[in-house]
């Protein structure tokens, strides 16, 4: 196959990248991609970034043997654990990952901005020096949620449990002035109105999604990878966790969300 007739690689630790799936298959809609959930190893923001990297590189591993011509980790933590690692490992591979949008919040000047992501995205390195290079200028809350991502694994059956997490969750932040919401990690966006439910006034959401889908976009495009026509698309999904029940509700959070 020509190369750049290959479909594009989309990982996540499980279904969380498929909310950004449904952003970059509607932005690029002339691309094939294949999405690989590892459902089997979630959660991975609770796990130490050098695990997550090992398992990071064994789906990059999976996801070459499809012959795909780019990878986009979709997961916050991911990223923020090991895409340097993961760049230089894979050298003639384009590596795009997506981060938690603290940047875009501050850019569209919002004032209380509170982050919301995994214990581990927010334990590293790389977050803590993005807050420390606003925080003093705008007001940032971040909020580890243990737990969370795993309740949204379940998919709609995890919705009763979810609420209840929130609560809990939630309770431990001041949400009074809070203006821009990040959501830093891919699972949340499915219960982006839930999260919004807690608020008594309206709050702009980021997800960095339109950023993922620009830069999928331009790094292609340098390469002349990018797709002009497509006329049959196809959007393929792939789980650690291999049963048709998993692979049916990653169909159905595509089609439909929670
Ligand atoms: N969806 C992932 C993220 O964006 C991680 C969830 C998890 O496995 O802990 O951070």
């Amino acid at each position: 196959m020509e190369k750049v007739n290959a479909p594009i690689g989309v990982f996540d630790s499980g279904v969380g990248g498929i909310s950004t799936l449904q952003t970059l298959a509607k932005a690029l809609p002339n691309e094939d991609f294949i999405f690989y959930g590892d459902s089997e190893n979630a959660p991975y923001g609770e796990k130490t970034a050098d695990v997550v990297c090992d398992l990071a590189s064994q789906v990059i591993d999976t996801l070459q043997l499809q012959a795909v011509k780019a990878v986009v980790i979709a997961c916050n933590t991911a990223t923020s654990a090991a895409k340097p690692q993961l760049v230089a490992a894979y050298p003639t591979l384009p590596i795009i990952g997506i981060e938690p949008a603290l940047k875009q919040a501050v850019d569209a000047g919002k004032q209380h901005i509170l982050v919301m992501a995994t214990p581990l995205t927010i334990s590293l390195p790389k977050y803590q020096a993005q807050v420390a290079k606003y925080q003093g200028t705008v007001e940032i809350q971040s909020l580890p949620c243990a737990g969370l991502a795993d309740l949204v694994e379940l998919g709609h059956a995890g919705l009763p449990q979810i609420e209840n997490r929130l609560t809990e969750l939630l309770s431990q932040v001041d949400l009074s002035a809070v203006d821009g919401l990040v959501l830093g990690c891919t699972h949340y966006p499915f219960i982006e109105s839930q999260i919004k439910a807690y608020f008594d006034h309206p709050v702009a959401v980021y997800t960095g999604y339109d950023g993922i889908a620009h830069n999928l976009s331009h790094q292609l495009a340098n390469q002349h990878l990018l797709r002009s026509a497509n006329p049959e698309r196809t959007v393929k999904f792939m789980s650690s966790r291999n049963t048709p029940t998993e692979l049916a509700l990653y169909q159905t959070l595509f089609d439909h969300g929670i």
